[in-house]
């Protein structure tokens, strides 16, 4: 087979000759995830205003430790380190997190709006050589598939708070009664937008359906992997409004408790 060399010519950053305004998708993705960083680390360290009745902002949940009555556990625990200020958030963000920041799409997006690396198809990046994900650091991403499995169990526990958002007590006598609030709904639609970013996962695929190249025995492997595969033909969609959905539902937890906002009762 002939083989014929060819010379690439490395580019300046930024340096193309598209004239198309590659520039705006990067900036946008900077734009938004910095926003949302930002935004989800302030509300993090709050430790405060994150419930409102039956409401528990999705940042806090679960509650494992805190002064709510959403706490599985009770108060501060003793082994706190003193010169960390304590928020119940601290214990759980993480996880999904990192969910997130392992995300194939998340990956794509903040490589080329943070590291341009590089900033777009066929425009100059910061670096001359190529290592992929193939070593350290990197290769650590390839965790992702094991935080699927605590999103997953995420949405199981976010489900359970939006049932335990239905269930109102009552001022005068304190019975407990079921109910529906704009904030019951806000949580709703928080978890379903979840879902749809979760089940949509990559990963996902490969656990309902890792064995698709053979004939299936089984039509409900089939049906969610068929599901999972159209979730995650919109995955980005769905990586977007999941990310500002969750932010919201925290916003709006937080705006009632801080009496800006009046919730509104429906049932
Ligand atoms: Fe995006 Fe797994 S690839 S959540």
């Amino acid at each position: 087979m002939q083989v014929i060399p060819v010379t690439l010519a490395p580019r300046g950053v930024g340096a193309t000759s598209r004239r198309d305004t590659w520039w705006v998708t990067p900036l946008v993705v900077f734009v938004g995830l910095s926003a949302f960083v930002v935004y989800a680390t302030w509300a993090a360290f709050q430790g405060e205003h994150y419930t409102y009745g039956p409401y528990l902002s999705p940042f806090y949940a679960p509650e494992l430790f805190g002064e709510s009555p959403h706490a599985w556990f009770g108060p501060m625990p003793g082994w706190w380190p003193g010169f960390v200020p304590f928020s119940p958030a601290l214990l759980i963000l993480p996880f999904p997190g990192l969910f997130r920041f392992t995300c194939y799409y998340y990956r794509g997006a903040y490589y080329r709006a943070f590291w341009l690396d590089p900033p777009s198809c066929a425009v100059g990046e910061p670096r001359t050589h190529y290592r992929g994900e193939n070593s350290f650091p990197l290769i650590l991403q390839n965790v992702h598939r094991y935080f699927l499995y605590v999103a997953i169990l995420f949405l199981f526990l976010l489900s359970y708070d939006v049932w335990l958002a239905t269930r109102f007590v009552d001022p005068a006598g304190g019975a407990t009664e079921f109910g529906i609030g704009i904030g019951t709904l806000v949580l709703a639609v928080n978890v379903v937008l979840l879902t749809s970013y979760t089940l949509g996962c990559h990963s996902m695929r490969h656990l309902v359906g890792g064995q698709h190249d053979e004939i299936s025995a089984s039509s409900v492997r089939d049906a969610c992997y068929s599901c999972s595969t159209a979730l995650n033909g919109r995955h980005q969609l769905f990586a977007w409004c999941s990310l500002f959905s969750v932010a919201l539902a925290d916003l709006y937890v937080r705006l009632c408790s801080m009496g800006i906002w009046t919730d509104l009762r429906l049932l």
